[in-house]
């Protein structure tokens, strides 16, 4: 994608990172500099945005610097520093960010998780299936240090799924309801270790951490984290008398496996120690 301005002027490196406050990496300048950089970076995000929109079909783009200026997402740009008369153009753009999402295994379990997705991915059409997708995306993984399993994909299109399958052996995704994609692997293995508490499937206050480390699972919020009064049952089951008002756990705990007994109750699993 070519510009009227110098892409070269802005974007100094064959690829560069943005994040919310829109400054190229490199910059100096004045304030009028900085404005002006401001600018062209905005028009950039915005271009490449809708062409990348039209290229999904998508009815408006996904990605603006509008957009990015609100948000702890990151936009990757790939530079064809000789093209437009050695002024330089964007030749593509791959935005990450971590995300909040309930996602499901082939199981039906579920996971409450803020994994690193791709939100939006696009080559200019004069530049697609010539590896500049590959050389991208490698840059992306190595700069973020994940592997492209443990990641969540936003609405992919079949391009970018053969691109997956063909490049990282990633196939028979798993969809999901909120529109993103996530591969087999993207789970925890089924032998964790035993400290791991997790949800079924009918419940939605568990939380489940992956020995890998690169998924995030959070605990209960809201009115799901507030402190319960006791719950005679559970202390019926536990051999306890009701008149102790601290017995009673919060949720769903992560206990170490020598401390605990677990129930099943309702989907949810309650710990006690
Ligand atoms: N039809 C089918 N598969 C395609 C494709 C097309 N038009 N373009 C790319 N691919 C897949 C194929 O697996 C291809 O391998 P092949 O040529 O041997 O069949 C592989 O990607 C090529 O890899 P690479 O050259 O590194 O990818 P790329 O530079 O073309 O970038 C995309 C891949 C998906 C970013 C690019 O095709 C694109 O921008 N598509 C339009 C926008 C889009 O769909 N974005 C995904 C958003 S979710």
């Amino acid at each position: 994608m070519e510009f009227k301005f110098n892409v070269n002027d802005i974007f100094k490196q064959p690829i560069v990172e943005i994040n919310n406050n829109l400054i190229p990496p490199g910059f100096s300048g004045d304030r009028r500099a900085l404005w002006d950089t401001l600018g062209k970076v905005s028009e950039v995000v915005n271009t490449m945005g809708e062409a990348s929109a039209v290229a999904q079909g998508l009815s408006k783009p996904i990605t603006t610097a509008e957009r990015l200026r609100n948000s702890e997402h990151k936009l990757y740009f790939l530079i064809d520093q000789a093209a437009n008369n050695g002024k330089g153009a964007v030749t593509g753009m791959l935005k990450t960010g971590n995300k909040g999402l309930y996602v499901f295994d082939r199981d039906g379990q579920h996971y409450q998780v803020t994994p690193p997705c791709i939100l939006d991915f696009y080559i200019h059409e004069s530049r697609q299936r010539t590896g500049l997708g590959k050389h991208l995306f490698e840059h992306m993984l190595q700069k973020e240090e994940i592997e492209p399993v443990k990641m969540a994909i936003d609405r992919p299109s079949d391009k970018l799924l053969g691109f997956l399958n063909k490049h990282y052996l990633l196939n028979s995704p798993v969809k999901q309801m909120n529109n993103y994609v996530v591969f087999d692997g993207f789970f925890p293995k089924s032998a964790e270790p035993s400290h791991v508490t997790e949800s079924k499937p009918s419940g939605n206050l568990g939380r489940k951490e992956s020995a890998n480390g690169l998924q995030k699972f959070t605990s209960p919020q809201g009115r799901y984290g507030a402190p319960r009064p006791p719950c005679s049952m559970g202390q019926i089951i536990h051999n306890q008398t009701t008149n102790n008002k601290n017995q009673e756990p919060t949720g769903v705990k992560s206990l170490p496996a020598t401390n605990y007994q677990g129930v099943h109750l309702g989907g949810a699993q309650i710990v006690s120690q």
